[in-house]
């Protein structure tokens, strides 16, 4: 470890901070059933430290973070240093460096969903749950966390349970998604199967099968919003709008005539913006529009 210090003459100097022991090794019959499964891992890879990132997965899956005893693991395993595995657990923010809840929820404050209302999700989350970025709720179930954009910003603005997609979220479908996240409910994504705890999601990214009953049949595959480029690009005529405007106006979301700056008609966008249509929110339900492909023509 290294710090900073100004020396007298006002120029920073580096000086070696004092080593930090060993960490401590896995319980012998956790370490037995780890390297079982690392083995399983090493094996799919022709060189084996190209199976670094699954198996910092399998390491999270056991204490729900990437410990400096997981690391250590890692490193005797695939003939790594201790600083090679340390700089890719702390470069990729998948990896959870600290203990937290069985719901990592992540909201995208990145451009197109902030503006859609992420920055307003995440805010109100902030005061329901009564935590702040990176912090855990007191009954260890849901920290929650600022996430960058995650590639589904046609359907903006997007909450992510461990890595799972809650697609065109309110404050008000995020609020509901978190207490029953609380509650212990049976909680599904717009697309994929029901959640299941970080630590399981940790072993499926792993790589080893996701066992639960029916999970690989209902993980699902793209929305209307993500095939409309394939489409295209196929020959076919794209939909006018992908998500339609709702009849019925929100008292908070003015109709499109009150709106500035409102796109051309036909404009293929995905969203008319602000809109506080939900999928996941019942009491906004989104319509579909009359050319919008079901589930069948769309897959
Ligand atoms: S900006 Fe949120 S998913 Fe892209």
């Amino acid at each position: 470890m290294t710090t900073a210090e100004r020396d007298a003459g006002g120029r920073t100097a580096v000086s070696l901070g004092m080593p930090q022991p060993p960490a401590p090794d896995y319980p012998a019959e956790v370490r037995e059933r780890l390297a079982a499964d690392a083995q399983e891992i090493i094996g799919r890879y022709p060189d084996s430290r190209s199976a670094l990132l699954p198996m910092l997965h399998l390491v999270q899956s056991e204490e729900g973070h990437v410990t400096r005893t997981g690391m250590q693991f890692c490193a005797e395993l695939l003939d790594l240093t201790a600083a090679e595995v340390t700089a890719v657990a702390t470069f990729y923010t998948m990896y959870r460096r600290k203990p937290s809840g069985d719901y990592q929820v992540g909201v995208c404050t990145n451009t197109l969903c902030a503006v859609m209302g992420g920055d307003a999700i995440f805010d109100e989350l902030k005061e329901h749950l009564g935590v702040g970025n990176q912090e855990t709720t007191e009954d260890g179930k849901v920290t929650l966390e600022h996430i960058e954009c995650n590639a589904a910003c046609d359907f903006a603005p997007v909450v992510m349970v461990n890595w799972e997609f809650f697609d065109n979220q309110t404050p008000e479908s995020a609020k509901r998604l978190v207490d029953d996240l609380r509650a212990g409910a049976e909680v599904h994504p717009t697309r994929g199967a029901k959640l299941c705890t970080f630590k399981e999601t940790a072993r499926i990214l792993a790589g080893f099968p996701d066992e639960r009953p029916g999970a690989v049949a209902e993980s699902g595959g793209a929305g209307p919003a993500s095939l409309i480029g394939l489409r295209m690009a196929k020959g076919e005529e794209p939909a006018a709008r992908v998500v339609s405007q709702r009849s019925e106006p929100h008292p908070d979301n003015p109709p499109p005539d009150a709106l500035e700056d409102q796109p051309p008609a036909g404009h293929p966008s995905s969203h008319d913006a602000p809109q506080q249509t939900s999928a996941s929110d019942p009491a906004h339900p989104p319509t579909a529009s009359a050319d919008e492909p079901t589930e069948e023509e769309g897959a």
